[in-house]
């Protein structure tokens, strides 16, 4: 059994995640009795500030939050906190870091930092002393641009840290409906027979977002969507979609299978970069109702990064042959919204007359992610009353809302990171990126990209506010689909 963390040292504690979700999740953590006695949070970034001034900047957050704060509970969290004002990547910086965890010898390291900063921090915690065998690392993507700086910065890490020490956020997995899909499908024998290429057409994975790229301009026009979204979040979600059956929940043995997807993936050739994929970059439009500027507009500069990429993946594997993925993601789309959505093949035969096998819909399991948690299985069914010359049929979706189900207080929906740090305290991977998975990854992606470059494909202008260039719809219609909304 893993030991159970003592102490969080959260690095760039005065940065935007940190502020968004990592100290609100500590918090409801604490809220619901998650947090360890004597659990300690030694909160560090380089500003000069006290911890009085920084409790001040935590407590407005949480105020400001529309759960709201609740002042006893704001106590306890706060005698947690110590506040280190210091580079971590010195010898003193480190050695303030260790006097701030006081009696604590099991902390985890959260890196909440730029990843140029990755290699520098671990030296240092090596150097200090920190990194001891009872000690765990986090990290948040990018874990590095393609496959050779992310070799770079898993080899780093492992110079300090075992690999059961490190744990990859991707906190897509920290998502409610991300964990349900395993639960879809390895707790119910309905799905498991037909999970295969025998009765899946194909699968489609959207991950739609509304906001443009504003301020994070100068790290996302290095990424561009294939980076940013693909070859992390969505790359995972099509891997729970296609695993075989882990022989248990363990770490190894999900993330063993999740590898053997990544493994199967086929590469992509030129030829496939112009048939199977398709970049877009937003022009001015409206979302929402807002008039918004366009990609360049936002910096004033010319760019030949994607914010939007539509593509079909193919997984050459006995269970899927035959079977396209179809993954679409971008910014300033008209909403946000993740969706899986698995398509079935249609009937064999239809022995309703006039409703042709053409009108008999396929049945559809579409697993939303956001803005809500929710399974749907569409079914046709008899269209209620009476008709002539035929029985009306009608497709109809069976709904698991999840709504009702939130835990936590006020059933309010959990921050994903409240799951993944809760997890980290327990020392269970499971929901973490192994390094193999992390590194396959980026070879396929790094093929997708080379592709790109070796057919010249550029970004095709989309107006914000729509959903994609129009070649994404030829894309997914030129193998005899369309996009599901
Ligand atoms: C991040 C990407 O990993 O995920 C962002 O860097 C993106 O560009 C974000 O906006 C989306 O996360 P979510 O949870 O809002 O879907």
């Amino acid at each position: 059994m893993p030991v159970e963390a003592d102490a969080i040292v959260l690095f760039g504690a005065t940065g935007d995640l940190a502020r968004r979700m990592l100290l609100p999740s500590l918090y409801f953590l604490d809220a619901d009795g998650f947090l360890p006695d004597g659990f300690r949070i030694v909160a560090t970034a380089r500003g000069e500030l006290t911890r009085e001034a920084f409790l001040e900047v935590v407590h407005k957050i949480l105020s400001d939050r529309p759960e709201g704060l609740d002042e006893a509970i704001w106590a306890r969290f706060s005698a947690r906190i110590a506040y280190v004002g210091a580079d971590a990547t010195t010898p003193e910086g480190a050695q303030a870091l260790k006097a701030g965890l006081g009696e604590a010898t099991r902390p985890f390291f959260f890196l909440a930092v730029s990843p140029s900063l990755f290699e520098k921090i671990c030296v240092s915690l090596a150097a200090a002393g920190l990194a001891t065998p009872e000690s765990r690392i986090v990290l948040e993507k990018p874990i590095g641009r393609d496959l050779a700086t992310s070799r770079h910065i898993n080899g780093v890490l492992s110079e300090v840290f075992d690999e059961s020490q490190v744990f990859r956020i991707d906190h897509y997995l920290g998502k409610e409906t991300v964990q349900n899909l395993i639960a879809l499908r390895f707790a119910n024998t309905l799905f498991e027979p037909l999970w295969n290429s025998l009765s899946i057409d194909h699968v489609q994975i959207t991950v739609a977002e509304t906001e443009g790229v504003g301020a994070r301009w100068p790290y996302y026009d290095e990424y561009g969507a294939l980076r940013d979204m693909l070859q992390n979040h969505m790359l995972q979600l099509l891997c729970l979609v296609a695993m075989e059956p882990p022989a248990d929940m363990e770490p190894d043995s999900v993330r063993n299978e999740k590898v053997k997807v990544l493994r199967s993936l086929r590469r992509f050739t030129r030829v496939d970069a112009a048939e199977k994929s398709i970049r877009g970059q937003y022009t001015p439009g409206v979302v929402g109702g807002k008039s918004v500027e366009g990609y360049e507009a936002e910096r004033g500069q010319k760019s030949g990064t994607e914010t939007f990429v539509a593509l079909r993946a193919d997984i050459d594997n006995w269970r899927w042959a035959g079977v396209p993925f179809f993954l679409r993601t971008g910014k300033r789309l008209p909403e946000k919204r993740t969706s899986i959505s698995i398509q079935f093949k249609p009937v064999p035969h239809s022995i309703f007359g006039q409703a042709s096998i053409h009108d008999l819909s396929p049945n559809r399991l579409v697993i939303d992610l956001q803005p809500d948690e929710d399974i749907k299985l569409t079914l046709m069914n008899k269209a209620p009353g009476l008709s002539s010359g035929g029985m009306r049929l009608q497709s109809l979706p069976l709904s698991l809302s999840l709504l009702g189900a939130y835990e936590g207080k006020g059933g309010r929906r959990r921050i994903a990171y409240e799951r993944l740090l809760l997890d980290v305290i327990n020392g269970d991977a499971t929901l973490f990126v192994r390094r193999d998975e992390v590194e396959e990854a980026w070879r396929w992606v790094d093929g997708v990209a080379d592709a790109w470059a070796e057919a010249n494909i550029q970004p095709k202008p989309y107006a914000a506010g729509s959903w994609g260039p129009a070649g994404a719809f030829a894309l997914i219609e030129r193998f005899g689909k369309a996009w599901s909304d």
